[in-house]
């Protein structure tokens, strides 16, 4: 005797196959049982997402495979070196001390933000810390003063330093040549633009003093 002996369903459907012939209530409950199952499917298939009865949800599939395909497409072809860059910070400098680290052995590039206009506190930190210790670099980094609006009343940049924008470039300009020690890029030098400078030191300091251990960010 089978376990499941007991069940209606099963002992008609034995004897069924024993006979070759299937009684008439059977097969009508079996045929029953199966559409209410597939309907039952159907119906819990359908109702808790709506939108693939718009057609929203096909087209959203459709998107998410092509956007699996572009973005496979793109990793197959696409080398680490070859992958576009987000932010290429492409700045030209202005003033540059390109020579500075090349053949001595330098092991620290201290590299200072600054503005142009702060002439004094340049010459203390030359003076004090910035000069002092052996195989060290130490570097100003600028970007350039916005030129004046020549339609608005703003004849200087600082109103401290009573200075046109030209005046403070020709002083930079003879500050880089007596000390050799100024970087400036052509980005406009702002409170706000702090994180181009921020760029532009770590990308000075890969250009032309590779070699160096470390880099000291100080102002
Ligand atoms: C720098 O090097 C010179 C020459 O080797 C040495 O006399 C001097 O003490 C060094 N200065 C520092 C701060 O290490
Ligand atoms: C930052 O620099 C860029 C490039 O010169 C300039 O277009 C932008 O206006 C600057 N942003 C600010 C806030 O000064």
């Amino acid at each position: 005797p089978l376990p499941f002996s007991h069940s209606l369903l099963t002992r008609r459907f034995l004897s069924g196959c024993a006979s070759g012939k299937f009684e008439k209530p059977f097969v009508v409950l079996v045929i029953g049982a199966v559409l209410f199952g597939y309907m039952t499917a159907r119906v819990s298939y359908l109702v808790p997402n709506k939108s693939r009865c718009t057609g929203s949800g096909l087209v959203e599939r459709r998107l998410r495979s092509e956007l699996a395909s572009v973005l496979g497409t793109y990793e197959r072809r696409m080398s680490d070196t070859q992958r576009p860059i987000v932010n290429p910070h492409a700045f030209d400098y202005v003033l540059n001390a390109p020579g500075v680290c090349k053949g001595n052995q330098v092991e620290t590039v201290i590299a200072v933000p600054s503005r142009i206009h702060s002439f004094e506190a340049r010459r203390a930190v030359r003076e004090t810390w910035g000069g002092v210790a052996n195989n060290t670099v130490l570097l100003f980094f600028f970007g350039i003063v916005q030129p004046a609006d020549s339609t608005k009343h703003t004849p200087y940049y600082e109103p401290e330093t009573k200075l046109t924008p030209e005046e403070l470039q020709t002083l930079l300009r003879k500050e880089s040549s007596v000390y050799g020690d100024i970087v400036q890029e052509n980005f406009i030098d702002s409170y706000r633009n702090l994180s181009l400078k921020s760029v532009a030191i770590v990308r000075w300091v890969s250009l032309y003093c590779p070699g160096s251990t470390f880099v000291i960010k100080a102002d």
